[in-house]
């Protein structure tokens, strides 16, 4: 990442550690305060700030809304954690796993509030922002219900899986650039056509995900890697195994599938083997430069100066190559 994207981050994460979110009971701020210092690259609030700077200069003074979107988001990681029965976040214990599942669920629901409480201060457009927040907040949660719901499924549809990730994933990176644009009073258009570029990018970015999720480095992911092999998510990789089996990897895959006792290790191994043997990576890496590809030619026809597009152009190029 540039210097220039690095000090926009230092800026953002200043701003997160001066929030005090409550004192008592410390089982419900606790968690809030170790997930928010756990790290995390912080790629929603600088949406926000990159869109503002494409209208105005002054972003110290939406330094609020642009954290409230960080706090919402991992509030999402917080439940999310639960519901995937994931150990490790950003290279710790998760929330749950320390404390218990209640204690999530409830830091959880107050990280929410803080979050709407942190959009308050806006007044420009205020009504429309949380309208917008609202309606990207259930998307959220229809896309994380999406998500349980295919665990149990033998297979869905490419289709039903990027909708799916849409959801679950793009709709907050779409809306943190709308966000930016709107509170810098933005036009119309070019605050839908932002939107629509964060959507594409952030596709992109579920499908990295997904790859990393199987192929990452585990000291630089900070998950567990192979997390969404254990719990059958139907993530791109295993719909396109799923499609392009032989029928003896077909079986092999049912097999593990079906498995409700087996050693995580030996399934992660296995199913990964059979996605090298099929070249999924590629595939997945080719669907993903699709979509990011996509967000660029959104980007090229929003007129604005070009100059002023290359901080998003520098974030995107992040987004591709990154390791966690
Ligand atoms: C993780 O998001 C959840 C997904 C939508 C894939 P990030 O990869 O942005 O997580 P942090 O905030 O940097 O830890
Ligand atoms: C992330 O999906 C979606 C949300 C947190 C809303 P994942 O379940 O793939 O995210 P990670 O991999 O746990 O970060
Ligand atoms: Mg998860
Ligand atoms: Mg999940
Ligand atoms: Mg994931």
């Amino acid at each position: 990442m540039t210097s220039d994207l690095q000090q926009l981050i230092q800026q953002i994460n200043h701003k997160l550690e001066e929030q005090q979110f409550g004192e008592a009971p410390k089982t419900l701020y606790d968690p809030i305060d170790y997930i928010m210092s756990l790290g995390g690259k912080r790629l929603r609030p600088l949406l926000v700030i990159l869109a503002y700077r494409l209208f105005k200069e002054d972003h110290e003074k939406i330094l609020d809304q642009a954290i409230a979107v960080e706090v919402f988001h991992n509030f999402t990681l917080m439940h999310d954690d639960i519901m995937d029965q994931a150990p490790l976040r950003r290279g710790k214990p998760t929330v749950h796993k320390k404390w218990s599942e209640n204690v999530a669920i409830l830091s959880g629901d107050v990280m929410l509030v803080k979050a709407y409480d942190l959009l308050l201060g806006t007044d420009t457009n205020l009504k429309q922002v949380i309208k917008d927040f609202n309606t990207c907040a259930a998307g959220v949660c229809e896309g994380q219900q999406f998500d349980m719901n295919f665990e149990e499924l033998p297979t869905v549809s490419e289709a039903e899986y990027i909708n799916m990730i849409r959801l679950k994933t793009a709709v907050l990176l779409g809306f943190s650039l709308k966000l930016g644009a709107m509170l810098a009073g933005a036009p119309e258009n070019a605050s839908n056509a932002l939107y629509q570029f964060g959507v594409d990018i952030g596709i992109g970015f579920q499908l990295k995900d997904d790859l990393l999720d199987v192929y990452a480095d585990q000291e630089k992911f900070g998950k567990q890697v192979g997390g969404d092999i254990i719990s059958n998510k139907k993530t791109y990789l295993l719909l396109k195994a799923l499609e392009l089996a032989n029928t003896q990897q077909a079986e092999q895959l049912r097999f593990w599938i079906n498995s409700t006792s087996f050693n995580p290790e030996e399934k992660v191994e296995v199913v990964k083997s059979i996605y090298n043997e099929l070249g999924i990576e590629e595939l997945t890496l080719n669907k993903m430069n699709d979509f990011f590809e996509k967000g660029f030619n959104g980007l090229n026809k929003i007129s604005l100066d070009e100059e002023k597009k290359k901080p998003l152009i520098e974030f995107t190029n992040y987004l591709i190559n990154r390791e966690n």
